[in-house]
């Protein structure tokens, strides 16, 4: 077991974009982490992006579109560190924009149980343990297309729209147990998950940077509030017109 003391954050797609640089930012304001996602090696550079030693930034393995895993990763996290102080629901998937019609059930299920069944899973079972504890944060990575349902995107926002109604609705529930739940409702970002576009300018998507800074906001919030919902949007369009 990690010696004691630092509080822990679990980040949960901690690999690559938006998770890596949420992961740099806990890492620099102190955290100890538990990095999960399906690929070792980002996850690798991310722990060396940290600059945290390999017991202060365990590596947890596992695909969330399984049933059992938000479990292991919360008790794995809890057997190393002995505490969980915050947990960030970031990992999310969507196979590129494709109508209805054309998405298989496999993809269908895919999608809600990386962007929605697991994470509400993974608050659940921390949210016990921070209630026991007697207070913690949660963060919930959603997506302005749960706030829109752009065409071509629907089951996508779906997800993404239940993880806002989930996050509001456990805000209420839980802060009086000083567990604070926020849900982060970025625009588009430039990463990996948005592939080349030439309707796109990435120069005016968002960097997964801004993200972080959000999540670092609702972290270091002065005593006594909490900000409950902070949707960010890229300063200019970055969707030129077809
Ligand atoms: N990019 C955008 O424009 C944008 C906008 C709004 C919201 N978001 C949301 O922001 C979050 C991060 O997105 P991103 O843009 O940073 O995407 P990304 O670059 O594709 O990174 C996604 C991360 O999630 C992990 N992940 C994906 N499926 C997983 C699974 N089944 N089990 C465990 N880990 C899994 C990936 O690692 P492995 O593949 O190694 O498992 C990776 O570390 C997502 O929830 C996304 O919906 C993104």
């Amino acid at each position: 077991m990690s010696a004691p003391g630092k509080p822990v954050a679990v980040v949960t797609g901690a690999g690559r974009g938006i998770g890596q640089a949420i992961a740099v930012e806990l890492a620099r304001g102190g955290y100890r982490l538990c990095l999960a996602a399906r690929t070792r090696e980002q996850l690798e550079e991310t722990r060396a992006a940290s600059g945290l030693a390999p017991v202060d930034s365990l590596i947890v393995l596992l695909d969330l579109a399984e049933a059992p895993a938000p479990a292991a990763l919360i008790e794995t996290a809890l057997a190393h560190y002995g505490r969980l102080d915050v947990l960030i629901n970031n990992a999310g998937w969507a196979p590129p924009r494709r109508a209805l019609v054309k998405i298989s059930e496999a993809e269908q299920d895919r999608m809600l149980a990386v962007n929605l069944r697991a994470p509400i899973a993974l608050t659940r079972l921390a949210a016990a343990h921070m209630l026991k504890a007697g207070g913690g944060a949660i963060i919930n990575v959603a997506s302005t297309a749960g706030l829109r349902s752009p065409a071509m995107e629907s089951i996508y926002a779906a997800a993404k729209a239940g993880l806002i109604a989930f996050s509001r609705s456990c805000f209420s529930e839980l802060r009086e147990g000083a567990v604070r739940v926020s849900v982060v409702i970025p625009g588009l970002v430039d990463t990996g998950l948005i592939p080349p576009n030439k309707h796109l300018d990435r120069a005016l998507m968002l960097k997964p940077a801004a993200v972080a800074h959000a999540v670092h906001q609702i972290l270091t919030a002065p005593p006594g509030a909490c900000p409950a919902e902070i949707v960010i949007e890229p300063a200019r369009n970055p969707e030129r017109s077809r």
